[in-house]
């Protein structure tokens, strides 16, 4: 059996003191396989181009990024977070992509004391009633993207909304926040699908459903393979016609327009980065991350950028000294920077990021698909929601 499992047993060797010239060793837990492997490669591409741009050394001391995958599941997350702590002592940590493993790895990171950045799960909790001085969030929070969606759509026309999502903390999450706006302003939700997260390969059962219910809108989040999967099906199923697409604007990143194809068209959500965002950072980032991979960088990239930038800024505040991590987390929350997404800071009342929400429509523009912004909702700032630091 590994040492670092009795370590883990004995909860010890946490803090070992950084020698000058040591490597800052970022530990990395991430999907690289199962549902949302996509968007682990995307952001971790979004941190590499940011050690570059910024600085992959501080004070002498190279910042190195130590990955494992979590494949999407909770066990498999906490035990690659204890591998990394113990047997690879890492400085810092950043992941998961998945609500259900930052659930899991919540209570280990808090009682070792160790800052852990979340470049992409959203879990309410965790920057709520659960919320930790080591846990920071650079994405946003499951409530954070979609409360907003809610009123919104009753501003549209639209009197009633079907929901739909995968069966775990995130997808029950969003599914709430909509609903609480939408029926405070007068809505009525008439029905909700929750299809089993890993397994569902085929949404026919659900869609027809939905359209014998005939709401004014379904409301959907599905991110990765599902997001495709869906989008192609929906279309299949001839009910652009008869109800409005919309949900957490995941579904037509663009990372998986390439495969969804004009099936994407037509569809309105909420999030907190479009590759169409008319900024100088913008365009000098998607320049930048097409030059070095060749593609178009997705918000998952400029999450995974965001938190490059945030812990190389941290670092040249702390002058590369990692060993105090509660000065680490200060100087985290002494960095402020407008990046590709808008202004970005940390609130440290949550650990959540403050940013702003855009509500766009997917729409052929040319020969394209193109995320076209319709509405722009500045500085949105989650409350503390039970959080006591
Ligand atoms: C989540 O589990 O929190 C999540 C996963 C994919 C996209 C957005 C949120």
């Amino acid at each position: 059996m590994r040492s670092w499992f009795f370590a883990s047993i004995l909860g010890i060797g946490l803090s070992m003191a950084a020698q000058a010239g040591d490597d800052i060793k970022v530990g990395v837990v991430l999907p690289y396989s199962g549902v949302y492997a996509s968007l682990g490669a995307d952001i971790t591409d979004g941190m590499q181009l940011a050690l570059d741009l910024y600085g992959s050394e501080i004070a002498g001391r190279k910042i190195v990024l130590i990955t494992e995958d979590s494949e999407v599941k909770p066990t498999i997350g906490l035990t690659k977070t204890k591998k990394l702590v113990f047997q690879d002592k890492v400085d810092l940590l950043v992941g998961p992509v998945a609500s259900n493993v930052a659930g899991a790895m919540r209570d280990f990171v808090h009682n070792a004391k160790l800052p852990l950045i979340i470049p992409n799960a959203g879990n309410n909790l965790l920057t709520g009633e659960k919320c930790s001085p080591w846990v920071i969030r650079t994405s946003f929070s499951n409530d954070q993207i979609n409360r907003v969606m809610g009123p919104w759509l009753y501003e549209q026309g639209h009197r009633t909304l079907y929901l739909m999502a995968p069966d775990y903390a995130a997808g029950h999450q969003m599914m709430d926040a909509v609903r609480r706006g939408f029926v405070k302003a007068g809505g009525e939700v008439i029905g909700e699908e929750y299809p089993p997260l890993r397994e569902t390969k085929d949404f026919a059962p659900y869609l027809a459903k939905v359209k014998a219910t005939g709401p004014d809108a379904l409301y959907v989040f599905f991110a990765g393979g599902l997001a495709i999967q869906f989008v192609k099906q929906y279309h299949d199923f001839g009910l652009k016609t008869e109800m409005q697409l919309t949900g957490a604007g995941w579904l037509t990143s663009p990372l998986f327009l390439p495969a969804q194809g004009s099936a994407a068209k037509g569809f309105t959500g909420a999030l907190n980065y479009v590759p169409t965002i008319d900024s100088d950072e913008n365009r000098e980032f998607q320049f930048a991350f097409n030059e070095k991979y060749e593609r178009i960088a997705s918000e998952f990239t400029v999450q995974g950028f965001d938190t490059g930038r945030l812990i190389v800024e941290a670092l040249k505040i702390t002058g590369g000294e990692t060993a105090d991590k509660a000065a680490f987390v200060k100087a985290i929350h002494a960095v402020e920077f407008t990046g590709p997404r808008g202004p970005f800071r940390i609130d440290p009342l949550t650990n959540n990021v403050i940013q702003d929400i855009y509500i766009f429509e997917t729409r052929q523009v040319g020969y394209s698909i193109r995320h076209v912004v319709i509405d722009k909702i500045p500085n949105v700032q989650d409350p503390p929601n039970g959080c006591v630091m």
